[in-house]
């Protein structure tokens, strides 16, 4: 029968929370389509995943994110005026001013930047009796952050950003005292990134010319003005707190390192082998569960008419584990990027399609040079070892992690 097949439940709502990264993956096997209809917190949505999924959702112009995740997820990793909502022109020369940030001289400079920052914390992890990798290491991010986006900060300031940082990111994907908890902090950090901007603009704080705040600072709009204040805040958060939260990937390569210490003998020497870890690193380990978007421009795929409004959600994690691309999804294992096609919609850690038209992550070569760097520190430019622990990952915490945080003891310092 033509048309995409309707998930029986009354309501999904709470088997999401509960299954998890593989909610659409179960259904879509049960249903035996990549796609269904059902219902969440009570409103019709088509879920739906894989490669032909993703392009059909990457389509240019086609869904608008407004509207398309909970209003309290939205407000903890966007918010109101950020690039995530605007659509059409307005979006466009917005993310081109996100882009111009990523040129591969600062994406250098953003790497070079963890290396100090980390190699400067060293000294007190190795007083430590043990290390929380997945606590300690978004506050070397947070730092390297900073010093790269061009924004001063504190010792006091860095501890207090980097707990609202992982708080918003740890609470984005919880509805309760998690989320309200990370948008408190956020207020609060709104404020301090409100009076970085404005230092900027009334002389006050001499700032790198091209650095993030700078460009983030002066930026005009379509309108040819400069951004409000609050607006300019959130899009300095938004570079700086997606920063942070690779601690995430970090401590899931950590993880990798350990588990599969034959991958670690092979990413110590060749670059073109750590790339393609770095990547199996981004494709197994599950982070952003889905993306939603809603409909902008109306369009028929299989038999169902998408209407101007409809919600959809595309499964980022069972794109990722997509049998039919990937043949062994479950197994980590970097040597199948040798192979992998390139394309912008079957490996889709960070959304898809193409990064000026779409609102596929502008943070992807950072993220990328980040993990890299880190590698090269846990695996080159430190001894440590790694004590009995549990690491287990739950794939029904969404965001989720090692059940220890990743622990690890005896830290020394190798001269780089
Ligand atoms: C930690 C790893 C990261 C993950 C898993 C991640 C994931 C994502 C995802 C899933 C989206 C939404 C794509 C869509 O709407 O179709 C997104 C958008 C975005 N990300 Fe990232 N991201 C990461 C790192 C970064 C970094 C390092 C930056 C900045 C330096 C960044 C900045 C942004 C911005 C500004 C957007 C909105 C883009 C737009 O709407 O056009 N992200 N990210």
């Amino acid at each position: 029968m033509p048309g995409i097949p309707r998930d029986k439940s009354p309501d999904t709502t709470l088997a999401l929370l509960r299954e998890g990264y593989p909610f659409i993956t179960n259904r879509c096997r049960q249903l035996g389509s990549d796609a269904f209809v059902t219902r969440m917190m009570l409103r019709r949505v088509v879920c739906m995943r894989g490669e032909e999924a993703a392009r059909v959702f990457y389509h240019p112009g086609r869904f608008t994110r407004n509207g398309a995740i909970p209003r309290t997820t939205f407000a903890l990793l966007q918010d109101k005026g950020s690039v995530a909502s605007l659509d059409g022109e307005a979006h466009r020369v917005r993310k081109r001013m996100f882009l111009s940030l990523m040129k591969p001289e600062a994406v250098r400079e953003m790497g070079d930047a963890l290396e100090r920052a980390w190699r400067a914390t060293l000294p007190a992890w190795s007083r430590m009796d043990r290390v929380v990798v997945r606590d300690e290491i978004g506050g070397v991010l947070c730092r390297a952050a900073c010093d790269w986006a061009g924004v001063p900060l504190t010792e006091a300031e860095a501890v207090e950003r980097t707990r609202e940082f992982r708080a918003m990111i740890g609470g984005a994907g919880s509805v309760g005292p998690r989320a309200w908890r990370g948008r408190v902090l956020r207020a609060r950090t709104e404020g301090w990134a409100r009076a970085q901007v404005e230092a900027v603009r009334d002389g006050s704080l001499a700032v790198r010319d091209g650095s993030a705040l700078e460009v983030i600072a002066w930026h005009r709009d379509d309108g040819g003005e400069l951004l409000p204040v609050k607006v300019a805040a959130v899009e300095l958060l938004n570079i700086l707190r997606p920063i942070v939260a690779v601690d995430r990937f970090i401590t899931f390569a950590a993880l990798a390192l350990h588990q599969h210490p034959e991958t670690a003998r092979e990413a110590a020497g060749d670059d073109r082998y750590l790339e393609m870890f770095t990547q199996e690193v981004r494709r197994f380990y599950p982070f952003f569960p889905v993306i939603g978007g809603r409909v902008l421009e109306p369009f028929e795929w299989r038999g169902h008419r998408f209407a101007e409004r409809d919600w959809v959600l595309l499964d980022l994690y069972g794109t990722n584990h997509e049998k039919r691309v990937w043949g062994d999804p479950d197994r980590f294992r970097p040597e199948r990027f040798v192979i992998w096609d390139g394309s912008a919609f079957n490996f889709i850690p960070q959304g898809g399609g193409d990064f000026e038209t779409g609102h596929r992550c502008p943070g992807e070569w950072i993220t990328i040079e980040l993990v890299k760097r880190a590698v090269r520190m846990l695996v080159n430019g430190m001894g440590y070892v790694v004590p009995r622990q549990d690491l287990t990952v739950s794939l029904s915490d969404m965001p989720t992690g090692p059940a220890s945080g990743f622990v690890i003891q005896r830290v020394e310092a190798v001269a780089a």
